[in-house]
């Protein structure tokens, strides 16, 4: 999954109160700093809802809340970094007594390293990935049954809604925390998926997200992820899913997505290397080869449709020849964009204790020609959208410039101005491209 770090969005909602119960929180503040992948994305927004329930009111700044809760992720070494970064800056800030309390919350909570953060910094509550609901009783609130239901997401009602429909992950790949920190998969069950994408639906949401770190392994009495897709697809008006794992992408699941028309003709499935060597070090379980046919299925079922990818270099024992390998994958699958990764050692990973390190220097020049393939693709895949309409959702209404960001049915994002609020659709014209996004403006009759 991508990792972002997010600014919190102040909350225009009002803070809804358990029936009858003086609200704990009520006068004070809270901040969420959400780091890392959409799962965590969506955790912050059960947090919210929890904060919300006791009373809290949403701050976008550290200086201004009681509470600051920082969702982390612990994927590799340079995120641990930033949040000790940000851990610093909030010790600062409470010994000015401009700040109460820190919760430290997610991938890093779930880690044996959160015992010492919590001792350097003096952190008051830590929470792991199993055990967000500890933060109610933290906030006050009587019971955690009056408001955490795990099953429902905190976007109830928002034009866009993630729902996990899986946790955890099975497969042990050699350089990889997730199993660690998220344990193995746990998948949902359909009737529950199902109920929540009605309830969703009934209250607003256009677009339904399904979520997991490998959604596509969802399985369950015999059912697999695109049963679960397909019955999705003709419930939501407008449905995606990640992250997806090659050895459990099924050619029917790539049908479904050029066939429905629900479905956005977007697809993320991480590679990590181009070198059956390096995958096989890796433990994905996949050849180059097979992958490669996966792409065609999804370039066959979806000519336009937008394919993006994780690649790490520098994975200890990565040659001269393996790294080859993979910029030859890039061009042959002409990624549309991908998120390219230097290897990070993470302890309690396989790959931490692996000899033949690559030297920084070298991981440093394959990175940036990994980067530079998978944007010379890109850019020439996005000037052939140019001259085009589109009917595009709108993801983020305008900013101060006017500029909003919305998403074509092939998965492209389209900067253009409109008054349009999220959630909606508009038709534009694309004018130009760039390497990571489509520049268009609305025509005559398309709304806003
Ligand atoms: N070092 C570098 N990249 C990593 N990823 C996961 N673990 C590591 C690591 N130790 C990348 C993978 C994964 C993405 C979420 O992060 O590419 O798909
Ligand atoms: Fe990590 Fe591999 Fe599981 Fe993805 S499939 S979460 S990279 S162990």
């Amino acid at each position: 999954m991508s990792e972002t770090a997010s600014t919190p969005v102040q909350l225009t909602r009002k803070p809804h109160k358990p029936k009858s119960v003086p609200a704990p929180g009520a006068g004070k503040t809270a901040c969420i700093r959400t780091f890392g992948c959409q799962m965590n994305v969506h955790d912050s927004d059960r947090m919210r809802r929890m904060i919300l329930d006791a009373g809290y009111a949403e701050v976008p700044r550290y200086e201004d809340a009681d509470l600051v809760i920082l969702n982390t992720c612990y994927v590799r070494e340079n995120a641990v970094d930033r949040v000790r970064g940000h851990l610093g800056e909030l010790t600062r800030l409470r010994r000015e007594g401009r700040l109460k309390k820190v919760a430290l919350a997610g991938c890093i909570g779930a880690a044996e390293e959160s015992e010492t953060l919590r001792r350097q910094f003096g952190i008051d509550l830590v929470l792991g990935t199993h055990n967000t609901y500890e933060l109610a009783e933290f906030v006050g609130l009587p019971t955690m049954e009056e408001t955490y239901t795990p099953e429902l997401p905190g976007t109830e009602g928002d034009h866009s809604s993630f729902v996990t429909i899986m946790t955890g992950c099975n497969y042990q790949c050699s350089y990889c925390i997730v199993p660690t920190v998220r344990g193995r998969m746990v998948c949902r069950s359909k009737e529950s998926i199902l109920g929540e994408v009605d309830r969703l639906v009934a209250g607003g949401t256009g677009y339904v997200t399904l979520l997991g770190q490998t959604v596509d392994a969802w399985r369950q009495d015999g059912e697999r992820f695109c049963d679960l897709l397909e019955a999705v697809s003709e419930r939501a008006p407008r449905v995606w899913f990640t992250t997806s794992h090659p050895s459990n992408m099924e050619d029917r699941t790539l049908r479904a997505i050029g066939e429905r028309d629900t479905i956005v003709e977007r697809l993320h499935l991480p590679v990590q290397s181009g070198s059956d060597r390096m995958l096989k070090v890796m433990h994905r379980g996949y050849k180059a080869e097979r992958y490669r046919r996966k792409i065609e299925i999804f370039r066959e079922s979806a000519p336009e449709g937008t394919l993006s990818t994780d690649i790490i270099v520098g994975h200890p024992g990565e040659t001269e020849g393996d790294h080859e390998e993979t910029l030859r994958l890039v061009e042959d699958c002409a990624f549309d964009s991908a998120y390219v990764f230097k290897f990070s050692p993470r302890d309690g990973t396989e790959a931490a204790t692996l000899g033949e390190p690559v030297a920084p220097e070298v991981a440093q020049r394959r990175f940036v020609e990994v980067l530079r393939a998978v944007e010379g693709n890109a850019l020439s895949r996005n000037r052939r959208k140019v001259g085009g309409v589109e009917e595009v959702y709108v993801r983020h209404g305008a900013n101060e410039d006017g500029r909003a960001v919305g998403e074509t049915w092939t998965g492209h994002a389209v900067h253009l101005r409109t008054d349009a609020s999220p959630g909606e659709y508009v038709r534009a014209r694309i004018d130009s491209a760039g390497p990571h996004a489509l520049y268009g403006s609305v025509l005559p009759d398309g709304t806003g």
